[in-house]
């Protein structure tokens, strides 16, 4: 009977491991996906930032990134597959793009 206890906490020990490390995984990919991480331009949250201001004669230009927290999966993939305007094309794995889909969207526990 001790030993299921003390077997049972190991295991829930290496659950909660598990956990932690699929979500650092996930966070160490959006900061550096082999490339420019999403968090310069969609923020660290994912909500989505002014990236810059460019002047050009009179006028000046906003240069921002959506927020990206609350999109489908579908659309997630298909930027990802091909990128518009000035976000990167990245050279991800489907599993890579999977969790960060998750991670972007809270969807990994
Ligand atoms: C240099 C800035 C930049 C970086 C870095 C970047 N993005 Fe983007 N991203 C953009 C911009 C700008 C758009 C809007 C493009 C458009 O007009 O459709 C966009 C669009 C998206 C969209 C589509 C949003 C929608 O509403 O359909 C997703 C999803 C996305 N990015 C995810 C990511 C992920 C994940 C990463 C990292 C692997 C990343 N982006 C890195 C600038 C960036």
């Amino acid at each position: 009977m001790r030993l299921l206890t003390i077997l049972f906490f190991i295991f829930s020990a290496l659950g909660a491991d598990d956990f932690i490390e699929k979500r650092d995984y996930a966070k160490l990919l959006y900061s550096n996906p082999r490339s420019i991480g999403c968090n310069k331009c969609h923020g660290e949250d994912g909500k989505g930032m002014i990236i810059a201001y460019i002047r050009k004669k009179e006028e000046i230009r906003q240069v921002s990134a959506p927020p990206i927290d609350n999109v489908t999966k579908a659309a997630f993939f298909k930027a990802l597959n091909s990128p518009k305007d000035i976000m990167p094309k990245y050279s991800l794995t489907n599993e890579e793009m999977e969790i960060l889909y998750k991670y972007v969207t809270r969807r990994l526990n």
